[in-house]
């Protein structure tokens, strides 16, 4: 007789001892120690009946013993679950930064906020948050970005390639955002560009395109496209369409000579300009022997005007 089966009948012995019906049994004349045997029906079936009970109380124990188990697993579970999610809320901020005015401004009500300097976050482009100028739109629409803006003598514009690939000037005045932001924000998707110029009479124009795009580094921040026109002040910078950049110190124009020295300024210079907006800051009427040198758009005011203001904006462009 093997052990197990040794095991097996002095475990059920001692629980029909348990309902006073032992019966010690022999096994090939052998008795066989603590095994017991039930006497009569009934108290077999008692016994079965008893039994039973037993294994549906361990077996109910076991069941709560289990649901405790799979409580705990659960607990542990949502627990991990909420670690989980506090890391994720607990990346780098940089990430969670809008990555447009249009993010940086809109408020629950649906309303924009004011305009001013906002921090955003290009994910393709930097590393670390940076500040930017958004604008609210005149009419109500999206919000706008300001890549240059002029409107005192304060900062001088006349600088070198550097200063223009990476920007230079103050924000809540005089500034160019720089070559390498401007790309980042316009290379990925389609945007518009609008002109705001205004004279010392104090009269206001404007100048629209459509579907602004300049290059990368490499190709110097060439003006890639421009599309179609729209305003009031005439245009004067489809001329510019398809130039690469240019400074006093990077020459990268179609002339023989260098626009950006001659026409003291940096642009998409052509055959030199027909704007030069980062010209000189002359105010108002200037002598002929500075031609073309002022902050310059010449289908308005013509070529020996320096405007009093000026900005450059863009905002992602959206076909309906
Ligand atoms: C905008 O210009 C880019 C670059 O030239 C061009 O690929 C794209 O088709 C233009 N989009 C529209 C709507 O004209
Ligand atoms: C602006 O500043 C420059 C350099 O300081 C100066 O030559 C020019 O005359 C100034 N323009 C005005 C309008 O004051």
């Amino acid at each position: 007789m093997s052990l197990r089966f040794q095991y097996l009948c002095i475990i059920f012995g001692h629980i029909l001892c348990a309902v006073n019906c032992c019966v010690s049994l022999q096994i090939n004349s052998q008795p066989v120690p603590f095994l017991a045997y039930p006497c009569d029906e009934d108290l077999l079936k008692s016994a079965v009946n008893k039994v039973e009970e037993l294994l549906s109380l361990k077996l109910e124990r076991y069941n709560l013993h289990m649901q405790g188990e799979l409580m705990a697993m659960k607990e542990q579970f949502l627990h991990e679950i909420k670690e989980i999610k506090k890391n994720q809320e607990s990346v780098p901020p940089a990430t969670k930064k809008p990555s447009s005015c249009t993010e940086a401004m809109r408020q629950e009500n649906g309303k924009y906020a004011e305009s001013g300097v906002y921090e955003l976050h290009l994910p393709e482009f930097l590393q670390q948050p940076f500040n930017f100028y958004c604008l609210r739109d005149p009419n109500g629409g999206e919000p706008w970005t300001i890549i240059q803006r002029r409107q005192s003598n304060d900062t001088d514009f006349y600088r070198d390639w550097v200063e223009y690939e990476h920007g230079f000037g103050d924000l809540n005045a005089n500034f160019f955002l720089g070559l390498d932001k401007i790309h980042a924000l316009t290379h990925s998707r389609s945007h518009e560009l609008w002109f705001q110029l205004e004279d010392f009479q104090n009269e206001k124009r404007f100048a629209k395109y459509d579907n602004f795009t300049i290059g990368n580094a490499q190709n110097k921040y060439e003006l890639i496209a421009l599309g179609q026109y729209s305003g009031t002040a005439g245009d004067s910078f489809s001329y510019h369409s398809g130039s690469k950049f240019s400074t006093k110190d990077s020459d990268n124009d179609k002339s023989s000579g260098n626009c950006a020295v001659y026409s003291k300024g940096a642009w998409w210079y052509k055959n030199c300009y027909d704007s030069n907006l980062n010209g000189l800051y002359l105010g108002g009427e200037y002598p002929k022997s500075q031609e073309g040198r002022g902050v310059e758009w010449s289908h308005w005011r013509g070529v020996f005007y320096s405007l009093k203001y000026v900005h450059m904006a863009i905002r992602p462009k959206y076909y309906h």
